[in-house]
């Protein structure tokens, strides 16, 4: 994580002459009509950035960015009083166990972006695709791009789907695999909110040897826990990694551009 390399340098770099650009920008009449011009001001305002370049030349940034990521989200969650699930309407709250058997919410990854899957552990082919998709696309992002995101996958199988069984069944993907499977009412619950069907493949089987039925999509839910985007079959590992890390940056964007707000406006008190 200390170690840097030449590409993650100039990345770094890169990001502060974005900032460099943005804050010419936003200097203009405005800027200059509520003082910022003064040498004192002048040196304040740009306190922060100066911080954020040894910051990011020191090869820390990315776990600034995540500690401001999650101080942002809550700051954002604490004002609006309750958190707004998705434009779309798709994604919610929900409640579920994980591989280890311990209960989870949504909440336990703010601050995080998801990739959420589901799907079942007995599936014979499509999951296990889908999944090494997923893996293939995180093996594409660098390192820190990696440690944003949760991969996930939740079962719609919990009958069968126990945690035990989802946690070895994952260790044939991407590290980073997260499961979470729970009862038929937690499962039902958050299939509705995400909009995922599922069944049962035949009805008329009975014990253990079915397959589901079920939707074939990845969501990508923002740090907010706000439903961004989605990808289908279709969508390679590379156009998913691609997609992925723009909606990174974006957000690494918003919350630099948030901090320095802050930061404006404490230095105005
Ligand atoms: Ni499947």
């Amino acid at each position: 994580m200390f170690q840097i390399s030449g590409r993650q340098l100039a990345r770094s770099r890169g990001r502060i002459g974005l900032l460099g650009l943005r804050r010419g920008l936003s200097s203009g009449p405005e800027g200059a009509s509520r003082g910022s011009g003064t040498p004192e001001a002048r040196t304040r305002w740009r306190s922060p950035t100066t911080w954020l370049s040894l910051a990011a030349t020191s090869g820390v940034a990315s776990c600034l960015l995540y500690y401001y990521s999650v101080q942002y989200e809550e700051r954002k969650e604490a004002v609006s009083g309750k958190r707004s699930y998705g434009t779309a309407s798709i994604g919610g709250p929900f409640t579920l166990v994980d591989t280890s058997g311990k209960s989870v919410t949504d909440k336990d990854y703010l601050g995080k972006f998801m990739l959420i899957y589901f799907g079942f552990t007995f599936c014979p082919d499509i999951c296990p695709d889908e999944l090494e998709k997923i893996s293939e696309a995180l093996d594409l992002l660098s390192e820190p791009d990696q440690e944003r995101i949760v991969p996930i996958m939740i079962s719609v199988d919990p009958y069968r789907d126990t945690p035990e069984r989802v946690k070895e069944y994952l260790k044939d993907f991407h590290p980073r695999f997260e499961g979470l499977t729970g009862d038929e009412d937690e499962i039902e619950q958050v299939a509705k909110e995400y909009r995922v069907y599922f069944s049962k493949a035949d009805v008329t089987e009975v014990g253990d040897d079915y397959l589901m039925d079920h939707s074939i999509i990845t969501y990508l839910i923002g740090p907010d826990g706000n439903f961004i985007e989605f990808f289908g079959k279709s969508t390679t590992p590379k156009d998913i990694s691609v997609r992925i890390k723009s909606q990174i940056r974006k957000h690494e964007y918003d919350v630099l551009g948030s901090m320095m707000q802050t930061n404006k406006q404490a230095t105005a008190q």
